[in-house]
């Protein structure tokens, strides 16, 4: 009898089998991910960093700022000292030893080349600009070993565009590893398979997801994953709502978070993600997002680009739909 699932994993062995060179042995494609590169000490980057140390994984974070990188090893110290406090809650020496137990296992470097040569998976959250990126990972790619995942945190960038210009062996190993902010607390990861991506880098992939406490979501590689391609409608509608005079922010926010049990409302997740953000995104694939072009779920809307235009863009600036 036909079956299609099993058609499907032996052409994934095949593919995966195809992505081996020689020297690299079946256990080194297979093996778990212990050493970790990331590339950005932002937000993003340092949460990754920090989650993935407090699973014992050896993790090197790189930014070409060396500002940025000290930033971020005060955001993982705050973090971790949060959690410190409540796992040892009177043991002020225990505190400190869970915090510098986790922090000894971070290195930070503004060298690329260094930082990536021994890595098992380089996961890249720098500026969402798919130049940067491409450029990015042309340089990683040289330096990382040949059995290395190569992942990309975009939010919004097609993963396959970011790995265009890679040799086909590499494009092979690259998928998207797409965390949620604030990273400590955000159990999900999305798991992004290109066309190109062998079903063992995806599958190491989602072991590492697994490995660091989290729960991962494979998907394939289209506009906003999962979460963002139902939540950037979501966002959009209750502004054009707002639009139509419908119900203020406040109502509207009520109205979700008690009839539909969201645990915040529209207009406040909008605050809290940056409406500049949005605005990025949402124009970006309304303009030329592969199968998006002139979606009007997508369409620009005078209210958001009036708010981003005066510097209202949520609570990183103290205002948006809201004061903060
Ligand atoms: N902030 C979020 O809510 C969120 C959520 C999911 C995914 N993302 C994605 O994660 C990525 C990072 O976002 P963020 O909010 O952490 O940004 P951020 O601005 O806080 O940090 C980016 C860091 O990258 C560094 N950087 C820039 N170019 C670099 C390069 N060539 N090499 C090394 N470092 C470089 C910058 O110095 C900066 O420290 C973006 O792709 C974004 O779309 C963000």
């Amino acid at each position: 009898m036909y079956s299609g699932r099993a058609l499907q994993s032996s052409r994934a062995v095949a593919r995966g089998m195809r992505g081996f060179s020689s020297g690299q042995s079946l256990h080194s494609q297979q093996e778990a991910v212990r050493r970790v590169t990331v590339i950005g000490g932002g937000q993003m980057g340092s949460g990754i960093a920090q989650v993935a140390a407090a699973h014992k994984h050896e993790v090197t974070l790189v930014d070409v700022n060396s500002e940025a990188l000290k930033r971020g090893q005060a955001y993982m110290v705050k973090s971790l000292k949060r959690v410190a406090k409540k796992k040892h809650s009177d043991d002020e020496a225990a505190q400190s030893r869970f915090v510098d137990e986790i922090m000894g296992r971070v290195t930070v470097s503004t060298q690329l080349q260094d930082a990536v040569g021994r890595a098992d998976l380089v996961v890249e959250a720098v500026v969402e600009k798919l130049q940067v990126k491409q450029e990015l990972f042309a340089r990683v790619s040289e330096a990382a070993p040949g059995t290395a995942i190569l992942a990309s945190n975009t939010s919004s960038l097609p993963i396959g565009k970011i790995a265009e210009g890679l040799e086909e062996g590499q494009r092979r190993r690259m998928v998207g590893l797409h965390f949620f902010n604030p990273v400590p607390q955000m159990k999900l990861v999305e798991v992004v398979r290109t066309e190109e991506a062998d079903a063992q880098v995806v599958e190491r992939a989602v072991a590492f997801v697994r490995a660091i406490g989290k729960e991962p979501a494979v998907c394939k590689d289209t506009p906003g994953f999962i979460v963002n391609r139902l939540l950037l409608p979501y966002m959009m509608e209750a502004v054009r709502l707002l639009e139509r005079d419908v119900a203020s922010p406040r109502d509207i926010d009520t109205a979700m978070k008690l009839g539909a049990g969201y645990p915040m409302g529209p207009f406040e997740l909008c605050d809290y993600v940056g409406l500049d953000t949005i605005k990025y995104i949402v124009d970006g694939w309304h303009k030329d997002g592969a199968g998006l072009k002139g979606n009007p779920l997508f369409a620009p809307s005078a209210k958001l680009d009036e708010l981003v235009k005066s510097g209202r863009l949520g609570v990183k600036t103290g205002k948006g739909f809201y004061d903060y």
